[in-house]
């Protein structure tokens, strides 16, 4: 096997394409022939040692991915050689192999392609707890996506349109605004072009949005914030943007509004029946076409240090995936 070894925490500069012995899968795990992996912002700062999550080295990066298992170790009844499946590891992606527990394996419906099934769990995991198990997110109530073109941005503006929300997506360029309508957004604002809060006051009738899906942080959230409408739902995703926000309280008292954490990894480990039935609404709307990932680009596995580039430099609309021959 072959994988993008990351040996010191100096980025993706320092990783290397190399020979690897072909792991045997232990009792519990499955050997997975990749044939596809996304990018997640996760998959930037580990290779940094920037993540919460900090494996020890050396690591092959590669969050998510999806192919066929190639290998069953003992014990594991459920998955068998040859089933197409996708991975949520943290690690292990970037390659052409991975040996992962079978816990951490979905077997992938019939008509899931790979390349979806490698850009799908994380982000849209993410987005649906937050959208409709956090927020409580109802038909006919709106939302503003902050990061809109982004992957877990672009997941939220599918998700609440499927629940029957109006959907106002925000981004920083007016292509990534006509991305964000061409996945199902009603009304777009760029917050790089003129005052927020009235352009946030103008596409809500002054009403302000029932919910905030926020994965961007820094100077954004305290105008949005007070732009919130009455019981506002304030989505705290991420912060891609680099800066954690901080904010006066009393503006959670003035809108009657909650500040609510989004922690999709540990949602996952701590209510895993809970996060399955997510999934399988996902998988449901999937086949409905409710759903679907928007590749940006689908580049060779060779090619890491341009899809990093491109990540790091938010030139990335929807997700960007990485494909074995
Ligand atoms: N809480 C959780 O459970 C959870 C789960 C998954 C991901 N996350 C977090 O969510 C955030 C987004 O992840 P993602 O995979 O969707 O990333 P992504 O595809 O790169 O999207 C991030 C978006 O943030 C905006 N952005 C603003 N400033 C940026 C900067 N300096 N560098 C890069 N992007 C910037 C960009 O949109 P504009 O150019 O339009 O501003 C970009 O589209 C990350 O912070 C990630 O760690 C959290």
């Amino acid at each position: 096997m072959h994988a993008w070894l990351c040996e010191t925490l100096e980025g993706v500069d320092a990783l290397r394409w190399k020979e690897l012995p072909t792991p045997e899968p232990k009792a519990g795990e499955v050997r997975i022939a990749v044939k596809a992996a996304s990018l997640n912002f996760p998959d930037l700062l580990i290779v940094e040692g920037k993540y919460q999550f900090k494996p020890p080295l050396p690591f092959v990066p590669g969050a998510e991915y999806a192919g066929t298992v190639d290998a069953v170790g003992e014990g594991v009844s459920h998955l068998r050689p040859g089933q197409p499946v996708a991975a949520i590891a943290g690690t292990g992606g970037f390659g052409t192999h991975a040996c992962v527990s079978a816990t951490q394996v979905l077997p992938l419906p019939p008509g899931f392609a790979l390349e979806h099934g490698a850009a799908f769990a994380f982000t849209y995991g993410t987005s649906h707890h937050a959208l409709v198990d956090r927020a409580q997110l109802k038909a006919g109530e709106t939302v503003l996506v902050l990061g809109a073109a982004g992957g877990v941005g672009s997941a939220a503006v599918q998700i609440a349109k499927a629940v029957g929300a109006r959907v106002i997506a925000a981004a920083s360029s007016d292509e990534k605004c006509a991305f964000a309508r061409s996945i199902g957004a009603d009304d777009t604002i760029n917050y790089t072009a003129g005052d927020l809060r009235e352009a946030i006051k103008a596409a809500t009738g002054g009403k302000g949005p029932d919910v905030v899906y926020d994965p961007v942080g820094g100077a954004f959230a305290e105008p949005v914030f007070r732009s919130i409408g009455w019981r506002g739902r304030y989505l705290v995703v991420g912060f891609a943007c680099g800066g954690i926000p901080a904010l006066p309280w009393n503006l959670a008292l003035l809108k009657g509004a909650s500040i609510v954490g989004v922690f999709w990894g540990d949602f996952v480990k701590r209510e895993p029946k809970a996060s399955a039935a997510a999934l399988g609404q996902l998988a449901q709307w999937y086949a409905e076409g409710k759903v679907r990932p928007a590749l940006d680009a689908t580049l060779p596995m060779g090619e890491i240090r341009e899809a990093y580039a491109r990540m790091a430099s938010r030139r990335v609309m929807g997700k960007l995936v990485l494909v074995n021959p």
